[in-house]
């Protein structure tokens, strides 16, 4: 099939990626590592929605929410430094620059490499041939271009979703992608969805200024998260006045003046300057397929793999959001690589997806890895578990953050010991710089007594989970 493709006279690459977000990106610069010829088609920056509209960005505000934070608090530690005042289009500013800055980086990394950018919408035509069209208003006048790969892949990633009754106009109601460009804040806001993007933004508005209200349709906040560390977060939350009500539907909005009054549960209402949907995320393949291609969506619209990444059409891989595995930039590296490294034949190992790691940056920031201790119990396996709460640790009274804690789940052995580690949880200071070792434990299927041999830096945050792994083992210093 591509023997003919080849004699059709388009240019023939090892690898096509059709999107340059985490997963897209990451695909072609390992690829062109292990020495393939690669193309990207990119219909706008490469770097993606992490980079330009997501991750990166959200990141850069939540840390303006920490300086905040931090000036606030100064006098407790003898600074005077007034009560601190944003000006939000010059941390709009700082925000562009970081992500362009980024953009140049990854735009001139992957250009070193070899790789070849095409600027236009790709398209998967039978044959593992690719169209290219020009991204209407740009240069319409430009002819579609085709380009051929020995192998493709989909890295056309995702696009915030939607709910009826909210439409989304960029002033009253806002997705991640227009919060991200704001250039002033709402003195009031409604949170629709309390899942991670929701309660990063929550936690941003508050500590920015905002008065912020969460709706969210399940029991909780963070669903998918270790009840324990959603406890945390949500009286942070409430402590500093975000008001959250979950289980309750939201059954619409009505514009009055400048803002609007949403309506939800038995018809409680709440008056806000804005709505910001965070609801979830959709895959991105409007037009993505033509006819005969063999690539298979599932009834949600996920390009359909096998553990390697493998579509149903011989060649034609697809990785990151556009697959139903957990939406993390960090997942779409992982499995980018795996399939470059299927492609060419190498070992390699399917992404275990119950041991990712997970880190969400709302205030206290929340890490984990592997099973809650609810999903170990639901599974039917007999657990053990031990908690540190950062307000023991020296370093967290040190610089003042001392909320949170430390969760280990570990398997219970016949004799009562704890057995081989299935998860980690952090909430509090910096966990999601912490999780690592965590993450490690889990996935390195290590026991209490293997991780407890190893010596903690005193006084560090990172020595709560440690301590934590030497209680499992019967005898903590600190934690009984
Ligand atoms: P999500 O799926 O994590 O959370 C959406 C929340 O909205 C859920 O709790 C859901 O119950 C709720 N919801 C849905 N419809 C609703 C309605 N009509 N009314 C009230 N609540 C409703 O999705 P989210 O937060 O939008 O994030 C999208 C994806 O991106 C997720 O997979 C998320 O894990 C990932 N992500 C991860 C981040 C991180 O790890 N730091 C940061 C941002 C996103």
């Amino acid at each position: 099939m591509i023997a003919t493709a080849e004699a059709t006279g388009t240019e023939v690459f090892d690898v096509v990626v059709i999107g340059g977000g985490p997963g897209g990106y990451a695909t072609a610069l390992y690829g062109a590592a292990a020495g393939l010829k690669v193309a990207v088609v990119e219909r706008d920056k490469v770097g993606g929605t992490c980079l330009h509209r997501g991750c990166v960005p959200a990141k850069e505000f939540l840390e303006t929410a920490t300086v905040v934070r931090t000036v606030a608090g100064a006098k407790e530690f003898g600074v005077q430094a007034g009560q601190p005042v944003v000006d939000f289009a010059v941390s709009q500013g700082r925000k562009q620059k970081v992500v362009d800055q980024l953009f140049k980086g990854l735009a001139g990394l992957m250009k070193g490499r070899g790789i070849v950018t095409f600027d236009g919408i790709g398209t998967v035509l039978a044959g593992r041939r690719v169209r290219i069209d020009p991204v209407s208003g740009t240069d319409g006048s430009a002819p579609p271009a085709e380009i051929t790969g020995r192998n493709i892949v989909v890295a056309t990633g995702s696009v915030p979703r939607t709910i009826p009754g909210f439409d989304v106009d960029g002033r009253l109601v806002l997705t991640s992608d227009e919060v991200l460009a704001l250039d002033a804040l709402p003195a009031s806001i409604a949170v629709i969805g309390g899942g991670a993007i929701g309660c990063e933004f929550a936690s941003m508005f508050s500590d920015l200024g905002s008065q912020v209200t969460v709706l969210e349709a399940l029991p909780s906040l963070l669903t998918g998260c270790d009840s324990d560390v959603v406890g945390v977060v949500a009286r942070s939350f409430r402590k500093r006045g975000i008001n959250v009500h979950t289980g309750v539907k939201v059954s619409g909005h009505t514009p009055n003046g400048s803002g609007t009054t949403v309506t939800f549960g038995d018809g409680e209402t709440v008056n806000v300057d804005a709505v910001v949907l965070s609801v979830g995320r959709r895959p991105l393949t409007d037009g993505l397929l033509a006819e005969g291609t063999g690539v298979t969506l599932d009834e949600r619209g996920y390009v359909v793999v096998d553990e390697y990444q493998r579509t149903a059409a011989e060649g034609v891989w697809a990785v990151g959001d556009v697959v139903n595995t957990p939406q993390l930039a960090h997942v779409g590296f992982a499995e980018g690589i795996l399939a470059i490294k299927a492609m060419l034949g190498e070992p390699a190992f399917p992404v275990e997806y119950s041991r990712v790691p997970w880190a969400i940056y709302c205030h206290p920031e929340v890490a984990f890895a592997g099973l809650t201790e609810a999903q170990a119990k639901e599974a039917g396996i007999d657990v053990v578990v031990k908690k540190d709460p950062f307000g023991g640790n020296s370093r967290a009274r040190i610089v003042g953050e001392t909320e949170g804690l430390v969760k280990v789940v570990a398997e219970r052995l016949p004799d009562g010991r704890a057995g081989r580690i299935l998860g980690v949880h952090m909430v509090g200071p910096w966990v999601t710089e912490q999780l690592g070792q965590g993450y490690m434990a889990v996935n390195w299927e290590a026991t209490p007594e293997e991780v407890g041999q190893f010596i903690q830096p005193h006084p560090t945050l990172s020595e709560a989970f440690g301590e934590t792994v030497l209680a499992l083992t019967g005898r903590g210093l600190h934690v009984g």
